[in-house]
């Protein structure tokens, strides 16, 4: 009977998922993130495979000196924090971690979350209720999307990095607000309580750089409607951070241009720690302290993550040949493919989208990748539309030219013998 029950919930969409090529499963890693690693193949051997999809983007999960600092932070601060951060959580390497993302971002102040997942969802339902509008590029992470949900607000989805899209939606959501407005009023003066006016109240949020296809927002475009429009603007920076400008700041730092009204990240891709955060005013930072759910209701970050983040930071701080290095493997690993004849474009970040299209084809392109031993697994619906399964390459500033010359080369014979 209980075996029944469990069906009713479960059974179909598994079944689904199974005939429509979307059904996860989870590789298994014998080693440490890094450009080289080894994995366990289907038949249960060893495999040593060069990753070209992971976002830890520097390289630093495996840095011998940034080990050995966690690994004394565990020591110093034992294996876990026992209390919310607003309970007995707290300790002083949270707040060491949060002043210097705060000055390695150029803002006022910063606060840490347990994830960047937990980051989106806990500040856009801490800023919006049911009377906003938030305005969502399409291709928004999905972090975005549940923060979206929880907070109720009256959301409008625009076009992907269409800024034309985007003022047309916030002119239709004033529209909107105008008439509720009015029909608040005249229900008010009928119930002879004259109501307080309310302003209107719209987020524009968008990805930094787009997790499955590299691109990035038009922050200067964006920052001039959002002033235009009197609305708040928020970036995800989860594969900016590390990634972009000269020094790795982030998307402001790329295009020299100021910044997002609040600016979220993650700690857990280039930084190669865990844990996300929130970067902008005082104000804004008090608040998230005091109305984010997902800030106030858990447990703090091991102070070992927390010190592991803040080193790592340093290290990318005093090591910005990194993230050149990162740039310049990204140009030299598009134009191998676009010689090759792979259909790609010059990514501006370090993601590299090879798309193929039909979900069954991608997943067998990439398991005939995986016996060449190139790692680069098959993204497909629901995590990009239907009909745009795609090869997500990404790359490390560690890789080496051999190596991506190699990758190139097999790639192109794998998808052209699949054809
Ligand atoms: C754009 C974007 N935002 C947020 C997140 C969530 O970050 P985290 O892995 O730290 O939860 C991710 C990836 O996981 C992401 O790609």
């Amino acid at each position: 009977m209980k075996e029944k029950i469990l069906d009713l919930f479960t059974r179909d969409a598994l079944e689904t998922a199974r005939a429509n090529n979307t059904y996860r499963t989870m590789r298994l890693m014998e080693s440490p993130e890094s450009s080289r690693v080894k994995i366990r193949m289907p038949n249960g051997a060893s495999q040593e495979q060069i990753l070209l999809a992971s976002n830890s983007y520097l390289d630093l999960a495996n840095v011998g000196e940034l080990k050995q600092a966690m690994a004394q932070a565990v020591l110093e601060w034992g294996t876990g924090s026992g209390g919310a951060r607003l309970t007995t959580g707290n300790k002083t390497i949270h707040q060491e971690l949060e002043e210097f993302i705060a000055k390695f971002k150029g803002e006022e102040s910063a606060i840490t979350f347990n994830t960047g997942y937990m980051a989106n969802v806990g500040t856009i339902s801490a800023l919006c209720g049911k009377n906003d509008f938030i305005f969502s590029d399409e291709l928004n992470h999905a972090s975005i999307i549940d923060g979206i949900r929880l907070s109720r607000a009256k959301c409008f989805v625009y076009k992907h990095n269409d800024m034309v899209d985007l003022k047309r939606v916030i002119l239709a959501a004033k529209a909107e607000f105008s008439t509720r407005e009015m029909h608040t009023e005249n229900a008010a003066i009928h119930a002879t309580a004259k109501q307080d006016a309310r302003s209107f109240r719209g987020l524009i949020v968008t990805d930094a750089v787009f997790s499955m296809d590299g691109d990035l927002a038009n922050l200067p475009e964006l920052l001039r409607i959002a002033k235009e429009n009197d609305c708040l603007l928020m970036i995800d920076e989860a594969h900016a951070t590390g990634v972009l400008g000269k020094t790795g700041r982030g998307l402001a730092e790329h295009y020299g241009c100021a910044h997002a009204d609040v600016t979220v990240g993650t700690l857990s891709k280039a930084v190669a720690a865990e844990g996300g955060f929130v970067a902008g005013k005082q104000q804004l930072i008090d608040f998230l302290r005091n109305k984010a759910r997902s800030f106030i209701f858990t447990t703090a970050m091991a102070p070992a993550v927390a010190a592991a983040a803040c080193n790592n930071l340093r290290y990318i701080d005093v090591h910005p040949e990194r993230v050149q290095n990162l740039r310049d493997n990204v140009n030299f690993f598009c134009e191998a493919l676009q010689y090759e004849g792979v259909n790609v474009v010059q990514s501006p970040s370090a993601i590299v989208p090879i798309v193929i299209g039909d979900e069954a084809r991608a997943l067998k392109i990439s398991a005939a990748l995986q016996d060449a031993g190139i790692l680069i697994p098959a993204i497909r619906y629901p995590t990009v539309a239907k009909g745009q399964a795609r090869l997500r390459a990404s790359l490390m500033a560690t890789h080496t030219r051999e190596q991506l010359q190699t990758a190139a080369s097999v790639i192109s014979q794998i998808i052209k013998s699949t054809n």
